[in-house]
């Protein structure tokens, strides 16, 4: 099995659905490998792109705002999205660009084996937890198979995009989070 960095330099040369055409840079994903939380929100944006990490514009900055809420830095974590690549224009992701793109995620979730897998957004969602309405289920945990073991834990949220324009978003957001150290605690 590659090392988490071999991987990461996989992810940079990938060419396996056409998105890596227009975009300026990859973005693998940043933060630990011996993290118990594992983001994963839809793609990179166009600071993302730019930079080559992950959440780096306006979301970024609020998911740091939550994370130090329950005394987290983005270190501690790791963070990545569903795809590597920027989609032209922000647009949703394709089904066969998801497809040509989660067995990274796969890899790494395998490498870092996280105790909680943090999905940002459906699309975070309809890849692990397929069926659910984030509505319904934000901020409630969800054992079901992982990629290594019968009963994984997930925690689907809120992407954090959608609170930058709504201040009782942020406040729901803010109150989710607290369940990441819960979950944290108890395990
Ligand atoms: N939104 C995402 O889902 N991922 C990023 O990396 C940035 C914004």
């Amino acid at each position: 099995m590659d090392s988490l960095h071999q991987l990461h330099e996989r992810i940079r040369t990938c060419t396996a659905c056409p998105l890596y055409k227009d975009a300026k840079h990859a973005v693998p994903g940043s933060g630990s490998v011996k993290a118990e939380v594992f983001f994963i929100g839809e793609a990179p944006g166009r600071f993302e792109d730019l930079q080559g990490e992950p959440f780096v514009g306006a979301a970024g900055k609020f998911l740091n705002v939550m994370l130090a809420s329950i005394g987290l830095e983005r270190s501690d974590v790791f963070i990545t999205s569903v795809l590597k690549h920027r989609p032209p224009k922000n647009r949703e992701p394709k089904p066969s660009e998801i497809k040509a793109c989660t067995p990274y995620l796969t890899e790494q979730l395998k490498i870092i084996k996280p105790k909680v897998i943090v999905l940002l957004g459906r699309h975070a969602m309809g890849f692990f937890l397929p069926g659910l309405t984030i509505s319904q289920v934000h901020g409630k945990p969800q054992y079901a198979k992982g990629i290594w073991s019968k009963d994984q834990l997930y925690l689907p949220l809120y992407h954090p995009a959608a609170a930058l324009y709504n201040p009782n978003m942020k406040k729901v957001h803010l109150e989710d989070f607290k369940k990441i150290a819960e979950l944290l605690k108890k395990k």
